[in-house]
């Protein structure tokens, strides 16, 4: 699965940070591009590029909830105590990675737009260059706020000099520090600690590694990617949005190259982690989120949402609805202006219209519930119809109570089904009706006043 470079690679995330300029009571790592949080995007690059085993991340700022998300996505956390600077950061990672020798990675965790291939790039060339360390950067219009690169007369690299301390000069440079490196193990564990807080932040910068390894004799390369898209470091919410619009962008067209129609794409949101088959259409403005897998056929009209939802092939989910933790089996039919919440479980050609809510419900083959009901901690057989204003008492202020139909049954519009309670296959209730007792199957229930006419009242008053 990994070749002989990436087996002798190891990486080190750098996710320990604060993130200020993000003004948030959360750490920067957390906020999400592309739905997934950005120390997350950065792990999954790094696990098509080297074992996980030999995937670090440094923690440090809201350490418990920065760790789970780290061991939730497979990799291993080193905690940075005191927030001293991205060289303090990789110093703190020192007794794990020592051992590993070979190459160490260095990624910044807010540069979630990097690609696997650009750190292969970027191992290939640290491999065979001779090189100290690799640096990858690329030219932008606005370099601020980034480290500039100074070029020696070699085409190595000389320096890195951060925004703070560079003169009016070396400020124009516009080729810039992604923040990633590749190190030669050996050489960054022999000199790391030569690197000295004596920047105006006071901070251990990592940058600062260049020029270390410069004086003692070695040579530092740049690997200068033409896409500076991929290499934008997320410090506020600005550019947040920017990579979130850009890693969006990426899987609408990995789907549309799968086979997906995507209707104006620029409208549509798609979570990484969500699954499409082919041929199936989203219409604009649908957001589909979480570990969402969709078959082959289907339609999700405009505007619907759809989180962490199983959809079978040909389901038709109509404009306007919204669809959470439930499960649509094949041809199922949903909307315009459905709600399904959490556990609702649509079997095979079962439709429910505008205005009905599930929740906790499964509705057999076939069945139909086309207009304004509730139906909740509910189980109903096949080829039931369920009328409109339909609602299932299930709660009674201090419990819930389950709701069973059998198969073919009909239950009149307006209906109030007082749970717990159980209709009979083939029972039918008609409308209007209180129903609070069990129906026998095939019997008519009828839960109402009769009508009574007063014959000419109207003459008399
Ligand atoms: C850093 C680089 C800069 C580069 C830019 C690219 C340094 C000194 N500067 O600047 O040259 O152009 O990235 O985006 O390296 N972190 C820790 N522990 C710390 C400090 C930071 O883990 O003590 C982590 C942060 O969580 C963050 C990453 O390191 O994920 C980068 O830190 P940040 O403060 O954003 O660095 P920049 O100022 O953007
Ligand atoms: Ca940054």
């Amino acid at each position: 699965m990994f070749n002989d470079t990436e087996r002798d690679t190891a990486v080190v995330i750098l996710a320990a940070g604060q993130g200020t300029r993000m003004k948030s009571r959360m750490a920067k790592v957390l906020h999400r591009a592309g739905g997934k949080p950005l120390v997350r995007q950065a792990i999954d690059t790094a696990m098509e590029i080297a074992p996980p085993e030999r995937i670090f991340v440094v923690v440090g700022y809201q350490v418990d909830r920065v760790r789970a998300e780290v061991e939730a996505a497979g990799a291993r956390a080193i905690h940075q105590i005191e927030q001293l600077g991205t060289g303090h950061a990789v110093m703190c990672g020192e007794a794990e990675l020592t051992g590993l020798g070979g190459r160490l990675i260095v990624f910044v965790g807010d540069c979630p737009l990097v690609r696997a291939a650009t750190l292969t790039e970027l191992a290939e060339m640290q491999r065979s260059s001779g090189s100290a360390a690799t640096v990858i950067t690329t030219e932008v219009e606005d370099p601020t706020g980034y480290g500039r690169i100074i070029r020696d007369a070699v085409g190595g690299v000389e320096s890195i000099v951060e925004q703070a301390a560079a003169t009016p000069e070396q400020l124009a440079v516009r080729e810039i520090n992604s923040g990633i490196f590749c190190f030669d193990s050996a050489a960054l564990w022999k000199h790391i600690h030569e690197i000295r807080p004596d920047n105006p932040a006071g901070e251990y910068y990592l940058t600062d590694m260049v020029s270390i390894l410069k004086q003692a004799g070695r040579h530092v390369s740049a690997l200068k990617v033409a896409d500076a898209s991929e290499l934008l470091g997320i410090n506020n919410r600005i550019e947040l949005a920017a990579a979130d619009r850009i890693l969006r962008g990426r899987k609408l067209r990995e789907l549309m190259l799968d086979g997906v129609t995507i209707e104006q794409p620029e409208t549509v949101t798609v979570d990484a982690n969500v699954r499409v088959g082919m041929d199936s259409v989203i219409g604009p403005f649908a957001q589909i989120t979480g570990d969402t897998v969709i078959g082959e056929n289907c339609r999700i009209g405009a505007s619907s949402i759809i989180d962490n939802s199983v959809l079978g092939e040909g389901v038709e989910v109509l404009p306007f609805s919204v669809v959470t933790s439930s499960k649509l089996d094949a041809r199922a039919q949903v909307g315009p202006y459905s709600r399904l919440r959490p556990g609702a479980h649509l079997e095979e050609g079962a439709h429910v219209g505008n205005f009905v809510e599930l929740k906790n419900t499964r509705l057999g083959a076939g069945s139909k519930s086309m207009h304004l009901a509730y139906l909740g901690d509910s189980t109903i057989g096949k080829k039931v119809n369920i009328g409109a204003g339909t609602i299932t008492c299930n709660y009674d202020g201090s419990k819930k109570y389950p709701t069973v139909i059998g198969d073919g049954v009909f239950v009149g519009s307006n209906s109030t089904l007082i749970a717990p309670v159980e209709i009979e296959e083939s029972a039918y209730i008609g409308a209007g009706s209180v129903i609070n007792h069990k129906v026998p199957a095939k019997a008519l229930a009828l839960g109402r006043s009769r009508q009574v006419n007063k014959e000419g009242w109207r003459g008399r008053k």
